[in-house]
């Protein structure tokens, strides 16, 4: 038996992998960022988009650790759909503040910086006085006045942005926000945030913006400034090339001194298609199938149903529960228009699959957008965001 305790992959959403194959470009491109953007140069930041389970969380997680350990302040929030910015904003730019607070000499100036991220923070949700009362950002000190306090969110974040950057300068290094499903952030705050960033970068104040989101993210952003593609560089992230899939899987079984066949190889690689969250899920189910070192492909091929059965559940599944009756029907028709393979449909083809007008099946088809399981990357036609989706709902029973 191979010891079920040593087991080095690791499915899950936003998991480290025991090895992150093949982001050795992206990782070297945010480094020259990060130099360049400290010197002063003008540089755009990355912006990481693709399919679900492609290994974005965890890659934007490595590039917030390299920040850190060139000594830049870094702060990471995970946008939600219809929540305010401030608050998240406040909280990881506190950490950032923090991470910098270490290596600067003048606390006062610290503390400063400190007040007016608490002005900042102080003003979310002006809508809901309760609420607002009740909240308290957790920084110590008193909130300033006058600055990044007017609740014009695109004036409080230049305000507020400057401010950190400069902190930041004092030490010879930058500040790194790191922005997960940014596709999520609400119209008038991605607006504010361009018009913040764009303004940043022509102070030449080191301070970076790093998002993360699904497919359709650089439409979102150009849809709210047209020149947000100056500002970013996107780069798709996507499933691996047979040898990175076989590097990930490699590497940890090599460093539990373990081994694994030619064809397990292979049969993991068919399995997965490459998709980062699939290779975790396929390795570990097969690591533990196999009752002797090295696992074989008939471990991996007795591996994947209980491999499924959990992908079913954890991978799938909560997205699917999270669907209403009509949105299922329109995710179903997809599924079936597509028979089950990974491109996108066209929307008048699913009107005409259910036999409706294409602008009644309008909401059902928004709200799954919202809902992050489907996105447009070309007018008029829809695709999922989970990969494998369309084939997960065919092989359903219901
Ligand atoms: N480069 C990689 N090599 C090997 N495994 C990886 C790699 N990147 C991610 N993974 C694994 O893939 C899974 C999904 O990673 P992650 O949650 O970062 O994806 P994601 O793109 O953020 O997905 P979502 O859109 O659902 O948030 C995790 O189990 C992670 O360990
Ligand atoms: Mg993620």
């Amino acid at each position: 038996m191979m010891d079920p305790v040593r087991n080095p992959f690791a499915p899950g959403a936003g998991q480290r992998p025991p090895e992150l194959a093949g982001r050795e470009k992206e990782v070297a491109a945010f480094d020259v960022v990060l130099e360049r953007v400290a010197r002063g140069r003008p540089e755009r930041s990355l912006v990481l988009t693709g399919l679900r389970g492609v290994g974005k969380t965890v890659l934007l997680g490595e590039l917030r650790s390299k920040a850190v350990r060139r000594g830049w302040g870094a702060g990471k929030i995970e946008a939600r759909p219809d929540a305010d910015l401030r608050r998240p904003l406040s909280a990881a730019l506190h950490r950032a503040v923090r991470d910098l607070a270490v290596r600067h000499r003048a606390p006062d100036r610290v503390e400063q910086v400190l007040a007016v991220l608490k002005a900042f923070a102080l003003k979310a949700n002006p809508d809901n006085a309760k609420l607002r009362d009740r909240w308290q950002p957790g920084i110590d000190v008193p909130a300033a006045q006058g600055r990044a306090d007017s609740g014009d969110i695109e004036i409080d974040l230049v305000e507020l942005f400057t401010d950190v950057a400069e902190l930041a300068q004092d030490v010879g290094t930058g500040v790194a926000i790191l922005i997960d499903e940014m596709q999520d952030i609400e119209p008038d705050d991605v607006s504010a945030l361009c018009a913040a960033c764009h303004e940043l970068s022509q102070l030449g104040a080191p301070l970076v913006v790093v998002g993360a989101g699904l497919p359709h993210l650089p439409a979102v952003l150009s849809a709210s400034k047209s020149y947000s593609e100056r500002l970013f560089r996107y780069v798709r992230i996507d499933r691996l090339d047979r040898e990175n899939a076989d590097h990930a899987v490699l590497a940890p079984i090599d460093r539990e001194e373990a081994g694994i066949t030619p064809d397990a190889l292979e049969a993991l690689f068919v399995a997965s298609g490459g998709y980062p969250y699939f290779i975790q899920a396929y390795g570990k189910a097969a690591w533990d199938a196999a009752p002797d070192d090295p696992i074989t492909a008939e471990d991996v091929a007795v591996a994947a149903p209980e491999a499924n059965a959990e992908l079913a559940v954890g991978f799938f599944g909560s997205r699917y529960e999270r669907a209403t009756p009509a949105e299922r029907e329109y995710l179903r028709a997809m599924a079936e228009l597509t028979e089950g393979r990974d491109e996108g449909a066209a929307t008048s083809d699913i009107a005409v699959f259910l036999g409706r007008k294409p602008s009644s099946l309008s909401p059902a088809r928004d709200s799954l957008i919202k809902k992050g399981l489907v996105y447009s990357g070309e007018r008029g036609r829809i695709a999922f965001t989970v990969p494998h989706f369309g084939k997960f709902l065919l092989d359903r029973e219901d």
